[in-house]
């Protein structure tokens, strides 16, 4: 008879940290070519800032939730490489950046088991298509939708005919509240209105909001969003 064979899941000892993947070269190359080829095509910022960001953001996420470390771990690694497919296509970036972390992230030595968490993670953060699939995969989306600010736009110029820009010109801030005992996940933006309506964060960013709203309720939380200091989720 044959015997289920004895598969190690996760490694001991010399676990793929975040820290570690932020110090890899080859991580910090594709970012930063991401982000190059995605302001050369006129989109916002999404380089080691929006990173490091949406990195610290799902973390945060996971652990105020009480997960294991290593979830909060894994999601912090899979935020902080979700966009590194633009380094080849805008479109179907999450896909190929799913594969490409995949391939980078078993180099560095992580197990399959853990790659493919992070890899299904970052192939479910885009607007459209997605699906909130694992605890690791709601956090990057809360986390990556949560970044609208004004330092993301590039050029000023494009202000008046590029509705992404001015809406995320307009917000002044955002903050993702996470609060467990009311089971609620807030996002908070604070928008200047003379830059930008409500009406206008709602045309572009509703596709996002159902995204996060689904990605709360996975986490068995409810989503909120709050501008200006009214409830408008
Ligand atoms: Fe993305
Ligand atoms: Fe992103």
């Amino acid at each position: 008879m044959l015997k289920a064979q004895k598969v190690e899941l996760t490694p001991h000892g010399d676990e793929v940290t975040i820290d570690r993947v932020m110090a890899d070269d080859e991580v910090t190359a594709w970012i930063m070519k991401a982000d190059y080829y995605l302001g050369k095509q006129g989109y916002t910022e999404h380089g080691l800032r929006h990173c490091k960001l949406v990195s610290k953001i799902a973390y945060n996420v996971l652990e105020r939730l009480g997960r294991e470390e290593r979830r909060c771990q894994l999601a912090a690694i899979a935020a902080y490489i979700h966009d590194i497919g633009n380094a080849i296509n805008r479109e179907y970036h999450a896909q190929t950046g799913a594969m490409t972390a995949y391939a980078i992230l078993t180099r560095m030595g992580m197990s399959p088991e853990e790659a493919l968490d992070v890899a299904a993670a970052i192939g479910n953060h885009d607007d459209v298509g997605s699906q909130t699939i694992s605890d690791v995969a709601a956090a990057v989306i809360l986390a990556d939708k949560s970044d609208v600010h004004s330092s993301r736009v590039r050029n000023l110029e494009q202000l008046s005919s590029d509705i992404h820009d001015r809406v995320n010109y307009a917000a002044k801030s955002s903050f993702l509240r996470v609060n467990p005992d009311e089971e609620t996940i807030t996002l908070e933006i604070k928008i200047d209105t003379s830059v930008s309506s409500v009406m206008e964060y709602f045309e572009i960013f509703l596709s996002r909001m159902i995204l996060c709203r689904r990605a709360a309720r996975y986490l068995e939380m409810k989503f909120e969003l709050d501008i200006n200091g009214y409830k408008l989720l």
